[in-house]
């Protein structure tokens, strides 16, 4: 039986005051949730303040991005350690605003989830098609693709304690989110995909969706088998919807 992971990705968003408010209404309003992890990617500058707002909480610290290095000089960078030493357990990889705004290749990604992996910190792989390639009917093949790649570099057991996040890019802070069955359909896919190299290692990783969730229809997304939980862009700045969303999966 897995466990659902709703994470918030802010994303380049908030400031120390924005963190502190939401913090406090996201603690206020999940005291108690049991049924779901729950984690939130702040940038990176102000991880050590929220790992400092959240001691006294079940609420998982989660980072945006890490370096393929673990030191040496990569200015501007961000290693696997220095994440973990902060408090970090999940570390969001290969999102598309990376692919897309810096370039970041399938292998460049698997390196990340390599390092990761090396450190016991959570890989959370985001894998998705653009619009054309949706239209194309190329979906299936390019998750393959993104998925394979970290198979190639390092075994299909990396997916042991591993997370996806299989975000369309057509839903991405769009407002047309995937229909249920859709995403269903696809996470179906990946799990298949998985399975036939590992069925143990693709019954237990956790597959998001991320796109557009909200708390209008996160419920419906929820109710299908193989959606494990969200990856929340926007719906994750505010503390009633993201509570929305968490109680949802719970
Ligand atoms: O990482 C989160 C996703 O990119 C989804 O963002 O919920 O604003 O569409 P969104």
């Amino acid at each position: 039986m897995r466990k659902p992971l709703v994470m918030g990705n802010w994303k380049l968003n908030g400031s120390k005051q924005m963190a502190l408010d939401l913090v406090t209404g996201l603690k206020k309003e999940l005291t108690g949730v049991e049924g779901c992890d729950i984690a939130i990617a702040p940038p990176v500058v102000y991880l050590d303040y929220v790992q400092k707002l959240l001691s006294d909480s079940k609420i998982i610290l989660g980072a945006q991005n890490v370096d393929t290095h673990l030191s040496g000089a990569y200015t501007g960078d961000i290693s696997a350690a220095m994440l973990k030493e902060t408090g970090v357990t999940h570390v969001i990889i290969g999102h598309s605003e990376r692919r897309t705004y810096h370039k970041e290749s399938d292998q460049f990604i698997a390196q990340k989830f390599g390092i990761l992996k090396e450190n016991n910190l959570v890989p959370v792989l985001c894998i998705g098609e653009t619009e054309a390639e949706n239209e194309a009917g190329q979906t299936e093949a390019v998750c393959a693709k993104q998925i394979d790649a970290i198979i190639d570099l390092l075994g299909v057991k990396a997916f042991n304690n591993a997370v996806i996040a299989y975000e369309p890019i057509w839903a991405i802070g769009t407002g047309k989110s995937a229909t249920p069955a859709q995403a269903q359909a696809v996470h179906k896919f990946i799990r298949d995909h998985i399975a036939k190299l590992d069925a143990n290692v693709a019954q237990q990783v956790i597959i998001q969706y991320g796109g557009s969730v909200n708390d209008k229809n996160a419920a419906e997304l929820f109710t299908q088998p193989d959606i494990d939980g969200a990856l929340v862009g926007g719906a994750s700045l505010k503390a009633d919807a993201f509570a929305v969303i968490v109680k949802a999966a719970a």
